[in-house]
């Protein structure tokens, strides 16, 4: 009877906890990054290299790398000639996908601290920015979008990849949403309504 109490008490708390997240946006704690270094289920590297299609000598731009899950791939994708900017509120996420690009041999990873509303690079700078299960972190995620659509070229293309489960988890109604006011087009997604990369141009 104690130990059913004590579990409904631990549901109530977990189930309180996520839900008091998703209604405050915050960035995923560095001290929590097992939940980033698990196997992405659907969204795959894979999957991402056949929604991004990168071409070498491409330049990407990956807000939110977390540890680099994507980042030592696309470095791969894009080539030697090519280039991957990674762009994080968090300094460790940073410091910790460098020491693993480092430890690949890949010299083509280019760190910058910031927040994702106010990107520090040029106007049409970037061949494609990707962002995973990142935009529901950020407290006002249109004002990124078009910090996105700016960077971007007028051919880019914009991937956000998004898994349930995630407590900033967001469904493609609401990216449709946001994109729209933000000034991007909708182009495909490929997966699932619970997990899936949604491909996306400026308009
Ligand atoms: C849940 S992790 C995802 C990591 C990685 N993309 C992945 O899928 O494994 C979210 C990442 O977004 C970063 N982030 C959250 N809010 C941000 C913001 N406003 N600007 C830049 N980065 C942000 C966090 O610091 C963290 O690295």
């Amino acid at each position: 009877m104690r130990a059913r109490r004590l579990l409904g008490a631990a549901t109530l708390a977990t189930l309180g906890a996520a839900l008091w997240w998703r209604k405050n946006p915050s960035a995923c704690p560095y001290g929590q990054r097992f939940w980033v270094e698990a196997p992405h289920p659907i969204i795959t590297r894979e999957r991402l290299r056949e929604v991004l299609r990168p071409e070498p000598g491409e330049r990407i731009l990956e807000i939110g790398p977390g540890v680099g899950y994507y980042t030592l791939d696309m470095a791969e994708w894009v080539g030697p000639e090519g280039k991957v900017e990674i762009f994080d509120l968090q300094q460790e996420f940073l410091d910790h996908t460098m020491g693993r690009a480092t430890e690949r041999g890949l010299a083509n990873v280019v760190p910058t601290q910031g927040d994702a509303t106010a990107l520090s690079y040029e106007d049409d700078s970037m061949d494609a920015v990707v962002l995973t299960a990142v935009l529901g972190e950020i407290p006002d995620p249109v004002a990124a979008l078009r910090e996105i659509a700016r960077v971007l070229e007028p051919s880019g293309r914009l991937i956000v990849g998004e898994l349930f489960g995630d407590p900033h988890f967001t469904t493609q109604a609401a990216l449709k949403r946001q994109a729209s006011e933000a000034g991007l087009s909708w182009e495909s997604h490929s997966g699932n309504w619970f997990a899936y990369f949604a491909r996306l141009s400026p308009n």
